[in-house]
């Protein structure tokens, strides 16, 4: 009976948005070594390949309890050629061979640390390594041109490579909250992102701003920033419209508010009041560049978000991730639905107008699926 038990297959449906998938992972070294994977294409700039990867590790992330044998994974959805063999090769030998050469890689190892860069992206490391930059100390010898942001990036480099712990995402908030509601009475703030999903640690900290009024948003970004840029905050900072998702997606969003839309890409500094006793982590550094202990403050990526009310519940979903929830999201409402899901709207094609909604719920709803609380859309 166990025995019938443990080979019985897995069912999943093949949406990850269909899904609960929540922190606890039973999964966990097949899904790192997928994850591996995907991550190694999305540096080589092949998103295609990173996808199917994303998929794999999310359908494993969901089952109820550790793969034991190929033939549980039968029927199961998003597993390619590639990620089975991948699979099999780790329940077969304890590891993946593809994995351990990928892992070992001089190409793999340089894109990781120099991607772990702030402002630096696939296409910049490649570039680098191409010639000849491999590491952080070949960067600062041979010199290239650096943007404001990967400078900010380099000098910052060990703390935001630090995970981000709750309690200085906490912090931040409360630093946050009070800019907010001294330059705007009224306007709400939200924590978004991996925390918002429970997350214990993160690479940065998000918050989504509004205002409970229509149009009183506006203006709210730069007044904020420059608040709190007089009070010392931030060692960084740049405020862009929010542009992404409608060049790939067309339709879905109202022209008339595109320009309310705002974010702010930021590095913050959090000092030991802010912290308020929370223990800064004492590191090692392996990259030659200064130690991050012994100064009483950590510098912190925080993205900063201001939506109008009336795409607060859209920029709510669309911001709190994970990434691939959000992506099948959006495939499952253009797939399925004939709908395009933005972090601003939702269109349906079919009727030819927007979708109104004032909460996540409705959303779903519109969408035809369960809703899934923020804690089960770690996918
Ligand atoms: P960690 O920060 O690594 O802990 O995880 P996270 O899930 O918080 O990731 P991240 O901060 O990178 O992104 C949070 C959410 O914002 C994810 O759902 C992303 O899809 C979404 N996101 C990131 N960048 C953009 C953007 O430029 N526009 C929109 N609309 N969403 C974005
Ligand atoms: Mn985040
Ligand atoms: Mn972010």
């Amino acid at each position: 009976q166990g025995n019938e038990a443990e080979v019985a297959a897995f069912s999943v449906p093949s949406y990850a948005c269909q899904r609960r998938t929540t922190l606890e992972n039973h999964n966990t070294v097949l899904t790192d070594a997928l994850s591996l994977l995907a991550e190694n294409a999305e540096l080589s700039e092949e998103d295609g390949r990173g996808v199917a990867f994303r998929r794999a590790a999310a359908v494993l992330k969901a089952l109820p309890k550790p793969v034991a044998s190929m033939t549980q994974l039968r029927g199961l959805p998003c597993l390619g050629e590639h990620s089975l063999r991948v699979i099999k090769d780790i329940l077969e030998n304890g590891a993946s061979s593809e994995v351990e050469s990928t892992k070992q890689s001089e190409r793999y190892k340089a894109l990781k640390v120099l991607t772990g860069i702030f402002g630096v992206g696939a296409r910049t490391a490649d570039r680098w390594i191409r010639d000849g930059i491999h590491n952080l100390r070949q960067l600062q010898d041979s010199g290239p041109t650096l943007n404001r942001a990967q400078q900010a990036g380099l000098e910052h480099y060990d703390d935001l490579n630090q995970p981000v712990s709750k309690s200085d995402a906490d912090a931040i908030g409360e630093v946050v909250e009070k800019a907010v509601v001294s330059v705007l009475p009224g306007a709400h703030m939200t924590l978004i992102g991996g925390f918002r999903r429970g997350k214990l640690t993160g690479h940065d900290v998000d918050f989504l701003i509004t205002h409970p009024e229509e149009g009183r948003e506006v203006g709210l970004m730069p007044k904020l920033v420059s608040w709190l840029e007089s009070q010392g905050f931030l060692l960084y900072q740049k405020t862009t419209r929010n542009s992404y998702l409608e060049s790939k997606d067309g339709p879905a969003r109202p022209a008339s508010n595109m320009d309310r839309f705002e974010r702010c890409f930021s590095i913050f500094k959090l000092t030991k009041e802010e912290k308020r006793g929370t223990k800064h982590p004492e590191t090692l550094t392996e990259n030659g560049t200064k130690p991050a202990g012994h100064k009483p403050w950590r510098a912190v990526r925080v993205d900063l978000v201001v939506s109008p009310i009336s795409q607060f519940a859209f920029a709510l979903l669309g911001w709190t991730g994970s990434k691939l929830f959000e992506r099948e999201l959006r495939r499952w409402a253009g797939h399925e639905k004939s709908m395009s899901l933005s972090s601003h709207a939702l269109y349906d094609n079919r009727q030819s107008k927007y979708l109104r909604a004032t909460s996540e719920e409705e959303i779903f709803a519109h969408l035809g699926l369960e809703f899934v609380p923020p804690s089960e859309r770690n996918a």
